[in-house]
């Protein structure tokens, strides 16, 4: 008896082989916001390279929503040089006029009753021309305060209902997901008002990063780690996300948010959170969810945030040649705002495994380069009998999981310098994707959109999640809410207070 199965049938591939990526059921991927920044440079271009990959399913029908007054041709240009800009792969003129094919505007305000009406009844045409079966995902691109409107819209027209579509209705919810914890609750009320827990997808586009997964098979596919992945041997782990790049046009935006808001809410407790989780019983979205969930749930502030909070703003510098402005200069910003471009701080993890271990998560804008990595260092060796060496520096081992450039992992260790000497010093072992693998890897969004369509949450952090995180970061905000924060120029990496509080631990920050 053949296997059932929801993909569509194709002789090149067997349905049971579980090394084949999987295709979605047909569907409709749904943009508002189609126009914007994220639009353009991450989702258009993902798309595009997922059609590329032949992952998308026959029928696929992509639908963009949005106030500019464009008329359909307007809008194909403007698809199609995004993906021709900022796709993955290789631009291939019959792959894009086969996708475009399947492409649609439907112009309108996110309160006009009419635009939506109209959504809903294209969406019907491609279920009768297009053989969509009523499944579609919605990925709200657009800033959090029109999502109760386009929401409402949503449920007037029926358009999020499972049952009234007879196929799947999914959300996408792009971060930041509220302001706070209050805002993050009324958020996810509001959302899930309308759809079903399980159709709503919030994206952390960090966990669509390919090396951010890879923690998990480094962690859980060796013996050679999690023995020692603990506070018997690690003496501390610091996180980094910092760029190079300014707030580019996102003023309005950046300036109500801030460094923790922005990216230590979500994409860095998220690291934490693959890095110290326990072991999830399997990669099913409920198990790995659970484990994120609980330790996120340890996570805790010291008492002394005075020494181990520091948020900083940039002023003019340098960067790669060129002088740049100070936050305040920026286009949109206020004069005398007190926003913060930095943030790093001490986390501890109160649990057996991690008790008294240091966490140091820092993020900023306009560092001196675009590095995102995590540094897990463990003690040094109890006794080092080397004469000829120097040992304070030595024998802290490191491993190093590069999320980003040069995406890889680094070993540091210490081994013999070559003469008749037992002088030790440290070494570093490299693996780098680029060398060990064929394959690019997806981007972020190319990822996740599968998932979306694939109905797969793994990667998808879950409410209380993102609730969690609140917790940690509502009670940092309140402490500098009347404290300005620290300078630090551009170029340079971050603000003094923020090196004084590694020192005052008998540590420092990794020079990434
Ligand atoms: C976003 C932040 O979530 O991540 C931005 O809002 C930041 O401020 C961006 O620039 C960085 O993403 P990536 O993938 O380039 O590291």
């Amino acid at each position: 008896m053949r296997e059932q199965s929801s993909e569509p049938t194709n002789l090149l591939r067997d349905p049971r082989d579980r090394r084949l990526p999987r295709i979605p059921d047909p569907c409709a991927l749904v943009v508002f916001g189609v126009t914007g920044d994220l639009s353009r440079k991450k989702l258009i271009p993902a798309v595009y390279d997922l059609a590329n990959r032949g992952l998308l399913p026959p029928g696929f029908t992509l639908l963009g929503f949005a106030r500019r007054d464009f008329a359909n041709d307007d809008f194909a240009d403007l698809a199609r040089e995004a993906a021709a800009e900022h796709s993955r792969t290789p631009f291939r003129e019959e792959v894009w006029d086969r996708l475009s094919e399947s492409i649609q505007f439907i112009q309108g305000a996110f309160d006009d009753d009419d635009a939506f009406d109209r959504l809903a009844e294209a969406l019907q045409t491609s279920e009768r021309n297009s053989g969509i079966g009523g499944n579609a995902a919605f990925y709200l691109s657009i800033p959090p305060a029109a999502f109760p409107t386009v929401l409402k819209q949503m449920e007037r027209t029926g358009m999020a209902s499972n049952e009234q579509s007879g196929g799947w209705r999914r959300v996408v919810v792009e971060k930041p997901f509220g302001h706070d914890l209050k805002s993050s609750r009324e958020l996810n009320a509001l959302v899930d008002n309308v759809f079903g827990a399980d159709d709503v997808f919030r994206i952390d586009h960090y966990l669509g990063k390919e090396t951010v997964q890879n923690l998990l098979a480094l962690r859980f596919a060796n013996t050679l780690f999690e023995p020692i992945w603990n506070a018997n041997f690690v003496d501390s782990v610091q996180f980094t996300m910092a760029e190079d790049v300014g707030i580019g046009g996102r003023a309005a935006f950046y300036d109500s948010a801030g460094a923790a808001r922005d990216v230590l809410q979500n994409h860095l407790l998220q690291l934490l959170a693959l890095t110290a989780m326990e072991e999830p019983v399997s990669f099913d979205a409920s198990a790995l969810r659970t484990e994120k969930l609980k330790v996120l749930g340890a996570v805790s502030l010291p008492d002394d945030l005075e020494h181990n909070a520091i948020r900083g703003q940039y002023q003019q510098g340098w960067l790669a040649g060129a002088r740049v402005n100070g936050y305040t200069d920026e286009e949109g910003v206020p004069e005398d705002s007190t926003t913060e471009t930095y943030a790093a701080v001490r986390l501890n993890v109160e649990t057996r495994r991690w008790g008294g271990v240091p966490f140091y998560l820092r993020t900023g804008k306009r560092l001196p380069r675009r590095v995102t990595e995590i540094a897990v260092s463990f003690k040094k060796a109890p006794h080092l009998p080397f004469d000829a060496t120097d040992t304070t520096e030595l024998g802290h081992n490191q491993l190093v999981v590069r999320v980003q450039p040069d995406e890889g992992v680094t070993l540091r260790f210490g081994s013999k310098v070559p003469g008749s000497l037992m002088e030790v010093r440290d070494v570093s072992m490299d693996f780098l994707y680029g060398e060990s693998f064929t394959e690019g890897s997806p981007e972020a969004y190319e990822r996740l959109i599968l998932d979306v369509l694939l109905g797969d949450q793994s990667l998808f952090p879950r409410n209380a999640e993102v609730e969690n995180s609140w917790m940690v970061i509502d009670p940092l905000e309140e402490f500098w809410a009347d404290r300005p924060p620290e300078h630090y120029r551009a170029g340079e990496w971050g603000p003094k207070a923020a090196d004084e509080m590694l020192a005052r631990d008998g540590r420092r920050w990794r020079r990434p």
